[in-house]
């Protein structure tokens, strides 16, 4: 264990996280690391302090937080439904103190959606991490770019568009060389049963959802293999593993996305490429509500009764982008505050 590069991160009484080039460790006041050292990790898999990062107000640092004695106001009692509802996430997110985020200095990243609620947190996210950030979508690529700083660029990107995919991948090696990792996050939600989804909706969806994604593999992968490898991960949903009958055509599109992850992690293996998807439930967004701005899924029995912070799904994203993530490929990732588990009450 290298300890002459660690740094010590704060988190009150007598004990500390220290954390160095190689993995953070828990210590007591006596400096005793009750957990022996496995051993180091890659370069790549470094692991920083999120205090050394430059965050957005409201990003959360949880994963590496040590609990915390609780107020007197937070009481054992589960807070009531009604209460809850209340809760915003990004509130939620505020109160979690400490975290690590992976390293991404010199991979470049392309988001498509990156004008969506979380493709922009996903690109702040990335920039903060370090990447180069190719914030990709049909409006406010600029603005998002902007946004997330660092070495970021917005370029226009209609997924369908297999032409503007070429040029998108074409300006990305051009801007920062070859693609390390994409993260098929565009998608169209359109309400409507079998019967009543007007059938150029449904076709609207499918091509979003799933032809976008398949053109996105397509583009990415040669420039994936100039770089010796790469990352994909397809943004998929709780749709992808149950179904709504209003939601027929969101959901048909999600539970075929996730064979084209498969096939297309078989496909990619041998090229070092992996190929994953993140399965979240709801996320506070825009798609999360129906055009009366009504919650198409309650969560209040659920047993974490809230919707996701976009912060919240953007962490598990960036976890399956990283090389923290290596032995992954052709996983589905469950990021959904239990909604599986189905209600709890
Ligand atoms: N919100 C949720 O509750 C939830 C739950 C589970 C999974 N997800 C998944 O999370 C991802 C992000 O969703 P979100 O909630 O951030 O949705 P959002 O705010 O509606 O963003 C979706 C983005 O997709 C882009 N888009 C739509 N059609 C496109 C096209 N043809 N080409 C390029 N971009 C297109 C839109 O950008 P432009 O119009 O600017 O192109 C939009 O910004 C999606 O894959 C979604 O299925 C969301």
């Amino acid at each position: 264990m290298k300890l002459s590069s660690r740094r010590r991160g704060r988190l009150g009484g007598s004990e500390q996280w220290v954390v160095t080039q190689q993995r953070p460790r828990h210590v007591d006041s006596a400096g005793v690391d009750p957990c022996p050292d496995p051993g180091p990790l890659p370069a790549q898999a470094r692991l920083l302090e999120l205090g050394d990062l430059p965050l957005a107000r409201g990003t959360p640092r949880r994963h590496l937080r040590k609990q915390r004695p609780k107020r007197a106001s937070q009481s054992a009692e589960p807070p009531r439904a009604s209460v809850i509802n209340h809760i915003r996430p990004s509130r939620a997110a505020q109160q979690l103190t400490e975290s690590v985020m992976v390293d991404f200095t010199g991979k470049t990243v392309l988001i498509t959606g990156a004008s969506g609620a979380l493709g922009t947190t996903l690109s702040v996210q990335f920039a903060q991490a370090g990447a180069n950030v190719v914030a990709a979508s049909r409006s406010r690529y600029h603005e998002v770019a902007e946004k997330a700083g660092g070495n970021s660029v917005g370029v226009r990107l209609d997924v369908t568009s297999e032409t503007e995919w070429t040029d998108a991948i074409a300006r990305t090696e051009e801007r920062f060389g070859p693609l390390d990792i994409l993260i098929n996050n565009a998608a169209y939600l359109r309400i409507g049963t079998t019967e009543s989804i007007p059938l150029d909706e449904f076709r609207r969806v499918i091509d979003t959802n799933l032809t976008g994604a398949l053109l996105g593999i397509r583009a990415a992968a040669p420039s994936m293999r100039k770089a010796g490898g790469g990352a994909i991960v397809n943004v998929n949903s709780i749709a992808g593993l149950t179904a709504a009958p209003e939601l027929v055509a969101y959901s048909s599109s999600k539970w075929a996305l996730r064979g084209l992850m498969r096939a297309a992690a078989k496909g990619l293996a041998r090229d070092n490429i992996r190929v994953n998807s993140v399965h979240p439930g709801i996320i506070e967004t825009p798609l999360a509500y129906d055009p009366d701005g009504k919650p198409i899924v309650p969560v209040d029995n659920l047993a974490v009764p809230r919707n996701a912070a976009p912060e919240e799904i953007a962490d598990f994203i960036l976890f399956a982008a990283s090389d923290q993530a290596r032995f992954a490929t052709g996983s589905e990732i469950l990021a959904d505050g239990g909604y599986l588990l189905g209600a709890i009450a």
